[in-house]
Formats: C-alpha cells, sequence, structure tokens
C-alpha cells in the first residue's frame, strides 16, 4: 500500500527479473527457435505427430516471416509458409504443399508457437523438418532448429538407458545429500547431548564458570576474530 512497499516490491521483482535475465541471457539475447529437446521423433505410419517449434525474441516482433521446410536425401521442399504481424495475432499462412499438414501453434499471448501438425504419416514423410524464422526487427535476423521424423511401422521400445543413467547418478546424489544431512543432524544431536552433559557438569561444578558467561559480550566479542 505505501509507497515503500511498493518500491520493495518494485525492487524485488526488479531484482528476479534481472536474475533470471542472467540465467537467459546466453539464450535470448536475440531471437531463438526451438524445436524442443529431442532431436529425432518416431511416429507410426497412418497416425499424426506433431512437429514442435517455438521461437523467442526479447526485442519483439512485427511481420515475422516463417518457414517448415523438409529434406531428406532426395528432397528439399517447403511444407508450409508464414507470417505473424504482430505479438497480438495469429500467423497468416500465405503457402501450404500439403492438405495433411496444419499449423496448430499460436503466436498470441506471447507463446510463439508456431508447430504443426502432419496427418496420415506415410513412409516417405521421413527426414528432415526445419523450422525457420526471420524476424525485420531484428535486422531480418533468421535462426531455425530441426527436427528429424521417422515413420515407422510399430514404436520400439525407447532406449532409455542413458536416461536411465542419469535419473540414477542424480538420484544417488541426492540420496547421498540426504545421507550426510542426516548424518549431520544426528551427530549435531549427539554434539549438543554430549554438551549438555558438560553443561550440566560446569554448572554444577564451577560456580566461577557462571560469573564470567554472566558478563555479556565479553564471549562474543572474542568469537569472530577466531572465526576470520
Ligand atoms: C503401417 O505399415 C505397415 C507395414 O507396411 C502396415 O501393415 C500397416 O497397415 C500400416 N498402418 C497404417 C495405419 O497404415
Ligand atoms: C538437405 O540435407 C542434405 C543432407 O543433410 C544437405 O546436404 C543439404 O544441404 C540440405 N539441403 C538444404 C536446402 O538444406
Ligand atoms: C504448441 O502448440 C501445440 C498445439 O496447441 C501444443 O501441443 C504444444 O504443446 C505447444 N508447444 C509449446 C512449447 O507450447
Amino acid at each position: 500500500m505505501s509507497g515503500a512497499g511498493d518500491r520493495g516490491k518494485a525492487l524485488a521483482r526488479w531484482l528476479s527479473t534481472g536474475l533470471l535475465g542472467l540465467f537467459l541471457l546466453p539464450m535470448s539475447l536475440s531471437l531463438e527457435v526451438s524445436v524442443g529437446k529431442a532431436t529425432t521423433i518416431y511416429a507410426v505410419n497412418g497416425t499424426e505427430i506433431l512437429l514442435p517449434c517455438t521461437f523467442s525474441s526479447c526485442f519483439g516482433f512485427e511481420d515475422l516471416r516463417f518457414w517448415w521446410s523438409y529434406n531428406s536425401s532426395d528432397t528439399f521442399k517447403t511444407l508450409i509458409e508464414g507470417i505473424v504481424k504482430n505479438e497480438k495475432s495469429d500467423p497468416k499462412l500465405k503457402l501450404k504443399d500439403d492438405d495433411r499438414i496444419t499449423l496448430v501453434g499460436t503466436t498470441k499471448e506471447k507463446r510463439n508457437n508456431i508447430s504443426i501438425l502432419l496427418r496420415d504419416l506415410e513412409f516417405s514423410d521421413s527426414g528432415k523438418y526445419t523450422c525457420r524464422v526471420r524476424n525485420p526487427k531484428e535486422k531480418d535476423l533468421e535462426h531455425q532448429a530441426t527436427i528429424i521424423l521417422q515413420v515407422v511401422d510399430k514404436l520400439e521400445k525407447v532406449d532409455n538407458t542413458v536416461t536411465l543413467i542419469i535419473l540414477s547418478v542424480v538420484g544417488g546424489v541426492i540420496g547421498l545429500l540426504v545421507f550426510i544431512l542426516v548424518l549431520k543432524k544426528f551427530i549435531a544431536f549427539i554434539l549438543k547431548k554430549t554438551r549438555e552433559k558438560k553443561k550440566e557438569c560446569l554448572v554444577s561444578s564451577s560456580g566461577n564458570d557462571n560469573t564470567e558467561n554472566g558478563l555479556p559480550g565479553s564471549k562474543a566479542e572474542e568469537k569472530p576474530p577466531t572465526k576470520v
């Protein structure tokens, strides 16, 4: 409510965006195009598959152009081409090569999603699909990302070995950390118990200790230099 509170909030927001910015700095300084983590996707013939593509630009965009193209060993063709007027509008298609393709993404609400859906997959659809984006607002900077589609007659069991290894390593590390934490707690507990016992001894055996401890600050002043 108060000005100071608002300023505090603004500062906090500024700091958090700043920190976030630091993390994202190498990634989003300019136009970026992404097809997600998977470089190859597998799909069964006759079914449909979403070919993902998103882009980001910290400068915003205007009349942004985009393409999806297909490239295999013997063919290169542009599948779909479009233009996005601005951040508040959805893409307008200028070209669509195939009825089996639908642009399913949206560019409204900062989704920046120009994914396409490919229906009735045929084996000949296997190949490289490249999503390209050009932003006039950034000196026609152009970026692209490629995803490989493999049309198969049935999905093989996905080889998860690497994922499993990573997961078990991560799990092991987390387990170890938890173990160390528990161990620390346990040791601290034991130490506290023994210290409590000692304290009891001190209090009960010597009256002098009490008076020394009773001088406030004297101990606290002594301690820091030994720490530094
Ligand atoms: C996919 O291909 C296999 C092998 O050619 C065929 O037997 C099957 O009917 C096809 N499935 C569809 C849905 O077209
Ligand atoms: C298509 O892919 C081939 C093989 O990877 C590559 O040599 C060629 O440059 C690509 N064509 C285009 C237009 O990107
Ligand atoms: C893009 O849009 C499609 C269709 O709505 C959706 O399935 C997909 O998850 C979206 N991708 C991202 C990264 O938001």
